[in-house]
Order: C-alpha cells, then structure tokens, then sequence
C-alpha cells in the first residue's frame, strides 16, 4: 500500500473530520497566513488540507522530529504548503524551523507543545503580526503559563473531551499495542510503574491493567494520588516504585524525570519508555552514556552498573515514534475537533484579550452533535 492509499484509506475512516473540514474549506482564506506547529503524521494532513483549500499561506513545522513522516511533508508541499521539517532532522535545522516560520509573520498560531508561541513571546518583532494562537498539548499549556503572551492563545488541550478521550483512552490504548510490537513481551503480571498521573498516565495503568499488568502510580499531586488509589493502583514514591517495576512509564509532561541518581534503582531488565510531549521526561543523555546497543527496532539495550534495561523508542513519545500512531477511527473525533478549534480561532481569535483562553464549550458541543449523528445513522 502506497502513501496516496493509505490516505484514501484514512480518509475513510474519518467522516467526521471530513464533515468538520467542510466548514473550513468553504470559507475565504486568501491573504491570512497560518503556522501549523504540529505532528507531522499522516492523521494531522486532513486538518492542514482544510485550511489550504480555504487558500489561506500555510507554513508548516513540525512539534516533533520523531514523529516527522517525509511523505506527508512531501505531500503537503506538492497541495501548496511551505514545509520545513523531516524525520530525525538535527536539534540546530528544528529551531530554525521556528525561526522560519515566525519570520514569514504568521497572523494564527496552530500548535502542539507551544514552540511558536512563546518563542513570538519573547520577541515583539515577532509577535507583532500574530493575531492569536491555539495550544493543544498539556505541555505546550505548561509553557505558555509562564510565559507573558502579547496575543491570545486559546487552550484547546482542556477541552473535556480532548482530555477524557483522546489524551486517556486513546494513548493509554495504543501505547500498550506498541509495546507488545516492539518489546515482544506480554504483560502479564507485570509491575507497570506509571510516573504522571494526569489523563494520559491513566490511560496508561488503565489499559496495562486490562492486559494483567499491576500498575504502581508514582504521582505529586495528591488529588491525582488519590484517583489513582480509587482506581485500585498502588500509590509509592519514585525510589520505592523503581526497584519493583518491569516497566516504567513517564507521562508528566516534564523534563528529567527519570535522571542518573535513579538509574542504580532500576530493576535488571526493565523497559523504560516516554508518552509525554517532552523527549527529555527519560534523560536519555545520561543513558546513552552507558554502553548501548540496538537490538530490535525501537528497542535498545543499556548496560548500566550491574544491570541492563532497554529504552523504547530513544525516550520519544513512544506511540506516536515507534508505532502506527493513534487508530484513524479514534483520531477522528481528535482532528474533528482540532478543526473546529481552528475555525473558532479564525472566526473568533482575534476578539479576545492577550493570554491564556480556554477554548470554549460550544466548539465541542458542536463536533458531539455531529459525532452522534453520524453514530446514528
Ligand atoms: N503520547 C501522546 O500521544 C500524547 C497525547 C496527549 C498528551 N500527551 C502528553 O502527555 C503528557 C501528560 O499529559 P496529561 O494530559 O496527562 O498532563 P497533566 O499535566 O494533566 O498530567 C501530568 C501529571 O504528571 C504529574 N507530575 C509532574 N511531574 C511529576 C514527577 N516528577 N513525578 C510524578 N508525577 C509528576 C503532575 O502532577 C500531573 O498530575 C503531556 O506532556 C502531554 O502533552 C501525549
């Protein structure tokens, strides 16, 4: 199966995307230019399509350079797209990437992990044109926090339905199928420590629990402690939780998680591997430090002091790097609804204050509808 079938074959799996990107297409874009910041797999090309066939000046960078797919970067080109990304492309080419796009004076912001925004925020120059910005990764919320934003960006990542469906099924779910692909190991009575325990950590323990894990929760809000308690999850400190665990999993959205002190903690034999946005949550510097080698794809051996673990995926978001990505029946409420973010930025964006919006109720309500009556029919 080629690129162009495969697509075709997303296409049909996503009708409610396709009912969404109507809307976006049917609406005159000419003369406003937009930045889409974003995954650069197959699953984000509808939603980009739209605003092209709206005849809007689309520049195109990627969020991610794990998760870059050279096809679909060709493949935008060719539909009129300025692109500047490609798999595995050196730290230095990703920055310029920003800079470039930044630089062709942007009027909306379409992002996941809030590169763009603050890098705009910290120079006026830049931000000037930026008539405002859609956030829709819980990192990226992070970021603009703590940043003094001069345009308004609208939080799209705490739309409850991003973050009950996608963020918690949806990752817990396919995360666990990547790592049955990838480890070849079942996990069956497996001690899973899950570090984060926000929508995507549970997820996680979730969904290993449904495969015969034992899911140990190391978490700091205790709030989030809690839940995970009800759910039926032990709840440790880090350096109690890592001596037991077959398999650990970050999902905090933060860098160095797991650093040098912890490695001497880790049992021999673990599996370590990343879900959240960050590919530094797994300080894989300081592993990669220690004798490594490859042994299957995505899967490399460590010898660390008296042990060896295997890292997944170089510490990348381990679904989207080393898997076929999120199932295109799932993601179509997921790029639904990032289509209607889009089109509530380009309607709406320009007429709230600076900073840091929620992405309001009704761009939701609108997509369940439809879903519902799709689902009907
Ligand atoms: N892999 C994917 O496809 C995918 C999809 C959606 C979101 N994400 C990413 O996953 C990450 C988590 O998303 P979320 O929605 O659950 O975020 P969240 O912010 O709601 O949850 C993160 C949790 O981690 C906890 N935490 C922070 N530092 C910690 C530490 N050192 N030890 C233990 N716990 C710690 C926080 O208290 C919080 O409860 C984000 O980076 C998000 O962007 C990944």
């Amino acid at each position: 199966m080629g690129f162009r079938e495969e697509l075709e074959y997303l296409r049909q799996q996503t009708p409610l995307t396709a009912r969404v990107a109507e809307a976006v297409r049917g609406r005159d874009l000419r003369g406003v230019r937009v930045a889409f910041s974003v995954h650069l797999d197959l699953k984000t090309v509808p939603v980009i399509e739209a605003v092209l066939a709206g005849g809007a000046q689309v520049l195109v960078v990627s969020c991610n350079p794990a998760t870059v797919r050279d096809e679909v970067c060709s493949y935008l080109a060719e539909q009129g797209a300025q692109v500047r990304a490609r798999r595995g492309m050196r730290p230095e080419e990703w920055e310029a990437g920003f800079a470039w796009a930044l630089r062709q004076g942007p009027h909306y912001l379409c992002e996941m992990g809030a590169d763009l925004s603050t890098r705009a925020a910290r120079d006026r120059e830049l931000a000037g044109p930026v008539r405002a910005a859609m956030e829709a990764t819980g990192t990226g919320v992070q970021r603009l926090q703590q940043a003094v934003l001069p345009f308004p960006v609208l939080d799209w990542n705490a739309l409850p339905l991003k973050e009950g469906l996608h963020n918690r099924h949806l990752v817990g779910l396919v995360t666990w199928i990547t790592f049955l692909d990838v480890a070849r190991v079942t996990l069956y009575g497996k001690r899973v420590a899950v570090l984060g325990y926000g929508p995507v950590g549970q997820g996680v323990a979730e969904y290993a629990r449904l495969l015969g894990a034992l899911p140990v929760v190391v978490e700091l809000r205790p709030d989030r402690q809690l839940l995970a308690r009800h759910a039926g999850c032990e709840v440790q400190e880090l350096e109690r939780a890592l001596p037991r665990a077959d398999v650990v999993v970050t999902a905090t959205g933060r860098d160095g998680v797991l650093r040098e002190e912890h490695f001497h903690l880790l049992r021999d034999g673990a599996f370590l591997l990343n879900v959240g946005h960050s590919n530094q949550e797994l300080d894989t510097e300081a592993l990669r430090r220690h004798p490594t080698r490859c042994l299957r794809p995505h899967l490399e051996e460590v010898r660390l002091p008296g042990r060896r673990v295997y890292l997944l995926a170089g510490g990348a978001m381990f679904n989207l790097a080393a898997g076929g990505g999120d199932p295109y029946d799932a993601f179509d409420l997921t790029a639904a609804l990032l289509l209607a973010g889009l089109q509530h930025l380009l309607d709406q964006g320009h007429r709230y204050p600076p900073g840091l919006h929620p992405m309001p109720a009704e761009v939701e309500h609108r997509v369940a509808y439809l879903a519902r009556q799709l689902h009907a029919s």
